[in-house]
């Protein structure tokens, strides 16, 4: 073998062995499998974050849930009562935020407000923020979203 096949030799080899950590390192996989918030179980729930960092935000928004994402609030400061909703606005879509000191649902765009259990106490909205179904294990926090 010439220097100039030994060179071209190696200069795949190298190409063909990074290959794999490339591609690893492309995959969104790679990076959602390794937050809490990707693990989806057979009873249909999902983790969207802790109790730890609810009680520490006062709120959890997480977008990679369902196609609006979900957002989890605690009408109590030790965590007690805690909520899921979709946070889109029925209204024209806008996302709605979370006013612990109201304990309601207030969206910046026009006003509209919801109750913590998504029903609505202002317009203009007209109809409520679907809620979904949520459990605690341990730290976590999971939720059964529809979609
Ligand atoms: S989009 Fe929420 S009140 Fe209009």
């Amino acid at each position: 073998m010439n220097r100039r096949e030994f060179i071209t030799w190696v200069g795949v080899g190298g190409i063909a062995s990074s290959l794999p950590v490339a591609l690893a390192a492309c995959s969104p996989k790679s990076t959602d499998s390794e937050s809490p918030a990707s693990l989806s179980r057979p009873d249909g729930f999902q983790s969207v974050g802790t109790i730890s960092e609810l009680s520490q935000k006062g709120y959890i928004l997480n977008k990679k849930i369902s196609t609006s994402g979900v957002l989890v609030v605690s009408q109590s400061p030790d965590s007690e009562t805690i909520t899921a909703v979709n946070p889109t606005c029925t209204h024209r879509g806008c996302t709605v935020e979370w006013k612990a000191q109201e304990k309601s649902f207030v969206c910046p765009c026009h006003g509209a407000k919801f109750g913590a259990d998504g029903k609505v106490l202002e317009e203009p909205a007209q109809k409520p923020l679907p809620t979904y179904e949520v459990k605690t294990q341990g730290d976590l926090i999971l939720v059964k979203a529809n979609t």
